[in-house]
Parts: structure tokens; C-alpha cells; sequence
């Protein structure tokens, strides 16, 4: 039997032009949409790999001719890629058939305020696209090959310092976004950042908590990147990064960070790192946990899609709110219940030693 055809319906009686029109979608076309986005993702790789943003928002409105000639690509075959990206509002047409930068399509701008250019361009290195190519072999074997082969990801990136350079850009894009809300809460007097990036979320929380200090550790060429990022943001020298592997260097504090962590490693690996935090804990400090929950339902969320690069990348995933609890539990560490959402798909879940007192 074929397929039905998708078809406008609306409810017996009801004038048509007051009736939103409700497209029904078939088995078949909801496979077909799933196959398009993964073909649409590369004509936005190739969007940007061409550097077509920068071109549109230097000359404005121009022809696939003009843009082509630009970004010294073909006419017709660019114009294929540009009107893939136009229901998206990526780019926009214009009555005469030129194309402008849409307001989506601004966000791949460098210098836009939530950049996603990061984002695209990570997802289109050829690393990310090699691990996700070898999927069905890491859900067969359990083993991410390809970042195995270099010795894992992070191994990786301290041998290929452009790539870490725009790991990092990345991360610090979805971190701007989430600082704010996380420096909005109560610190005590030393936040120890674990695994913290170039500092963008130590230097949030400091600027906005006069009297905390900060200790931030991270790999040694990060450990680099974060004290020049840090020496630049006006909180004085209440900061020190330490350059060190965080199973082993976790140095006395009030608070500590997790942010982005733990969904790089296994179980077996989170439990021992989040022992080892436990360990240095007081019955007043707290730990903060940043991540992303997957839903315990159907619905969808950026946990999913995040949890499959995850996957290829270090053979780990994104955990549910009870998987997180079972690892803190399992540690020695009590979560609050009350978890806070965070832009990005993230969610913040704190943790003390001993139990909070009833009623807090
Ligand atoms: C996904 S990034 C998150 C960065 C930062 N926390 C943020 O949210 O922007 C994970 C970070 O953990 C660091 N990292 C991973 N394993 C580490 C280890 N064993 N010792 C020190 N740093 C480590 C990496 O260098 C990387 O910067």
C-alpha cells in the first residue's frame, strides 16, 4: 500500500480562512524529515566553510552570481545550498531573486553576541564527522575508535592546537550563555572550577561574588589559554589556575564546579572523579553540577542530539535525573531535588555531604 499523501484538513463547518491548516504527517514523511535535517546540517557546514555569512554581511543583498564569485564557488550549485537554508530563515530571497543574511543566518557571525558559528563549525570538523560516521560501530563495541586512535579526545586536541583553539571557542560560547544564571546564585569564599574551560564561567561568578577568590584547574595548554582569559576580566588577582589532571588535583574550596564534565566520562570513571571531589568536601561545601538531563519521556530535547556526539566521541552519554543520582548517591553525595534549568538545554543540580535539613 502507498503511503497517504500529507493533506490539509479542518473541522466540518468552520470557514476555511479562520482555521489554521493542519498538515498531517505520515510514518513516511517523518523518516524523510529526520534523513533531511542531516542533509540540510552539511549544506549549513558548507554555508559556512565557504565563509558566505561574512560575504552577506559585508555586501548585503546580492545574486548567487555575485556571492559565488566571493566566495569563489560555482553560481548554481551555490544557489542550491542557499535556498536549501531560506525556509529556515538562514538566508532570505528578495523579490528579484538576490539573497540577504536572515536573522538566523546572523548568528553565524563571529562576532554576534550567541554565536552558533562555533557550534557549526565544530560539528563540521572532520573529527566529529569521523566519530559520527563510525557510530554503529561504537554502539557495537562500546568504543569510540576514532578518538581512541589519537589516545581520546582531549590527547587529541593537545596534539592539534587550532582544533583546541575552536573546542574551546565553542565551549566558551555555550558557557557565556549559561553564566549569568549560575553567578546569579549564592557562593561562599573559594569556588574550585574542575575541568573549567578557559575561566569564562570562574570569571562570571567572580565578578559578581566581590569577595570569593577562585581556583580553576585544567590541562596544561587550557590551564594557559584561561590565565591570559582571566588576567583580562577586572577581578583582580583573587584567581590561580593550576594546571593539573582534576582525578588528582582538587584543591580546598567552598564550592566546586563540574560543568560539562562528567558526560565525558563512563560511570565507572564519574564515580571515582566524584569521589575524589566528595573526599575534599566539608559538611559546608557544595558541589555544583553542570549538564544536560535527558528526559525520562518522549519529548524531544538537545540532550538527545548531544548525547549521540557523546557517544562518538568518547563512547559515554547524557544521563537522566535518576542516572545522576545514583552516581552522586553511589559517591556519597545528596543532590538537591530542586534543579535549576539553564539556557542550552542544561541543568544545574547541587550536592552536599550529608543530607540538606528538612524543610530547606
Ligand atoms: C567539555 S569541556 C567543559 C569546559 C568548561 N567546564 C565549560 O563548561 O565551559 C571539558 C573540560 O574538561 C577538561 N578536562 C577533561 N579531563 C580533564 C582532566 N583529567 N584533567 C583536567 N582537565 C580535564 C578539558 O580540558 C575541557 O576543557
Amino acid at each position: 500500500m502507498s503511503d497517504p499523501l500529507p493533506r490539509r484538513t479542518r473541522r466540518p463547518g468552520s470557514p476555511a480562512h479562520l482555521v489554521p491548516s493542519v498538515v498531517e504527517v505520515s510514518p513516511a514523511d517523518t523518516i524523510q524529515r529526520i534523513i533531511a535535517g542531516g542533509l540540510l546540517a552539511r549544506a549549513l557546514d558548507v554555508f559556512v566553510e565557504l565563509g558566505c555569512p561574512q560575504q552577506l554581511a559585508i555586501y548585503g543583498e546580492q545574486s548567487a552570481q555575485e556571492l559565488a564569485k566571493r566566495v569563489r564557488a560555482q553560481p548554481r550549485q551555490l544557489a542550491t545550498i542557499l535556498n536549501a537554508l531560506l525556509s529556515d530563515s538562514i538566508v532570505n530571497r528578495t523579490e528579484i531573486g538576490h539573497y540577504v543574511l536572515g536573522m538566523t543566518g546572523q548568528t553565524l557571525l563571529a562576532d554576534h553576541e550567541n554565536t552558533m558559528l562555533p557550534s557549526v563549525r565544530i560539528n563540521a570538523h572532520r573529527l566529529w564527522r569521523a566519530a559520527m560516521d563510525e557510530l554503529t560501530d561504537t554502539v557495537r563495541t562500546g568504543r569510540a575508535a576514532v578518538t581512541d586512535a589519537h589516545g581520546g579526545l582531549y590527547a587529541y586536541l593537545e596534539a592539534h592546537p587550532e582544533t583546541a583553539a575552536l573546542f574551546d571557542w565553542y565551549m566558551e560560547s555555550r558557557t557565556r550563555r549559561i553564566a549569568p544564571a549560575v553567578a546569579r546564585r549564592e557562593f561562599g569564599a573559594t569556588v574550585v572550577d574542575l575541568g573549567g574551560g578557559t575561566g569564562h564561567l570562574l570569571a562570571a561568578v567572580l565578578r559578581a561574588h566581590r569577595d570569593a577568590t577562585g581556583v580553576l584547574v585544567e590541562r596544561e595548554s587550557v590551564a594557559r589559554r584561561a590565565r591570559a582569559y582571566l588576567e583580562e576580566q577586572n577581578i583582580g588577582g583573587r584567581w590561580e589556575v593550576l594546571a593539573g589532571d582534576i582525578f588528582h588535583t582538587i584543591p580546598p574550596g567552598t564550592d566546586y564546579v563540574l560543568a560539562s564534565v562528567l558526560h565525558n566520562l563512563d560511570d565507572a570513571r564519574a564515580g571515582s572523579l566524584l569521589a575524589a571531589v566528595r573526599d575534599t568536601m566539608t559538611a559546608d561545601s557544595r558541589l555544583w553540577l553542570i549538564d544536560m538531563l535527558t528526559p525520562g519521556g518522549s519529548e524531544p530535547h538537545p540532550a538527545h542530539a548531544i548525547a549521540l556526539r557523546m557517544l562518538g566521541l568518547f563512547a559515554t552519554t547524557e544521563r537522566t535525573v535518576q542516572q545522576y543520582t545514583d552516581l552522586l548517591t553511589g559517591a556519597g553525595l545528596w543532590p538537591d531535588r530542586r534543579m535549576q534549568s539553564l539556557p542550552w538545554g542544561l541543568s544545574l543540580i547541587t550536592c552536599t555531604i550529608a543530607p540538606p535539613p528538612a524543610g530547606s
